[in-house]
């Protein structure tokens, strides 16, 4: 049992009350009662269970905090939802190739464990939220083939330099301005050819 849960199980013991012991799979399920799912890629996410590990395309690490959501080409639609900025442990948020639209919830910038945000061939559009600035752990970045408009955050430019960030498309979208290579390092910064 984690220590998440114990302290859940003490709470409801000694105070008596009703305590919320599965917040990552209560946030999970506040994006899939959101989404369509046509094929029923998420009908195994049951809020019931005492946290989502077992869940199909969720994966945790030894303490039952999630680490990875796997559901790229899932025929998904809807948004992505402000709850999950509260995988506190999220390192990989793959969603490419669904249906996805609306934009990117501000809240995703609290993801600071993130390795990998590949967005890819969806219908998401809005500015980037500047929150992003924030994912120091970040190395990849798939924002291609959406309706992503505005400039891109300078402060994501900075993660070449303090953070992690190795990889970056934004092609294939409508943002304002133009991204020089020229004054990053390491990052590839993938855009449109229009916008050299
Ligand atoms: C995706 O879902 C739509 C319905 O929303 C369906 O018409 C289509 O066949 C599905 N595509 C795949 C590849 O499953
Ligand atoms: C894509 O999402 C939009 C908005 O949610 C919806 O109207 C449309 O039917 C979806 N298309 C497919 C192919 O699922
Ligand atoms: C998550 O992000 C929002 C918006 O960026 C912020 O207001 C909130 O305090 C953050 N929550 C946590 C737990 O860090
Ligand atoms: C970047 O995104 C564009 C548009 O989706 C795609 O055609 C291209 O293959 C991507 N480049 C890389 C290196 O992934
Ligand atoms: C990159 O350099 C160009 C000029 O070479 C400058 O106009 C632009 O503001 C710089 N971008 C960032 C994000 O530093």
């Amino acid at each position: 049992m984690d220590s998440q849960t114990l302290v859940c199980l003490l709470l409801v013991a000694v105070i008596g009350v009703v305590v919320d012991c599965n917040s990552e799979g209560d946030a999970l399920n506040a994006w899939r009662s959101q989404l369509v799912d046509p094929n029923n890629v998420l009908q195994s996410w049951d809020p019931t269970l005492v946290n989502p590990c077992t869940w199909f395309h969720v994966t945790c690490n030894s303490q039952n905090s999630v680490i990875r959501l796997d559901l790229g080409n899932a025929n998904l639609s809807g948004p992505l939802v402000p709850e999950l900025g509260q995988l506190a442990n999220l390192q990989y948020l793959e969603a490419f190739g669904n249906n996805l639209s609306g934009a990117i919830p501000t809240e995703i910038g609290n993801l600071t464990s993130l390795v990998s945000l590949n967005l890819q061939h969806n219908q998401l559009s809005g500015p980037i939220p500047a929150s992003l600035g924030n994912l120091i752990s970040l190395s990849f970045l798939n924002l291609n083939d959406n309706s992503f408009s505005g400039i891109i955050p300078s402060n994501l430019f900075q993660l070449v330099q303090r953070g992690n960030l190795r990889f970056m498309n934004v092609s294939d979208n409508m943002f304002a301005g133009t991204v020089h290579r020229g004054n990053l390092t390491v990052t590839t910064i993938i855009q449109d050819p229009r916008a050299s």
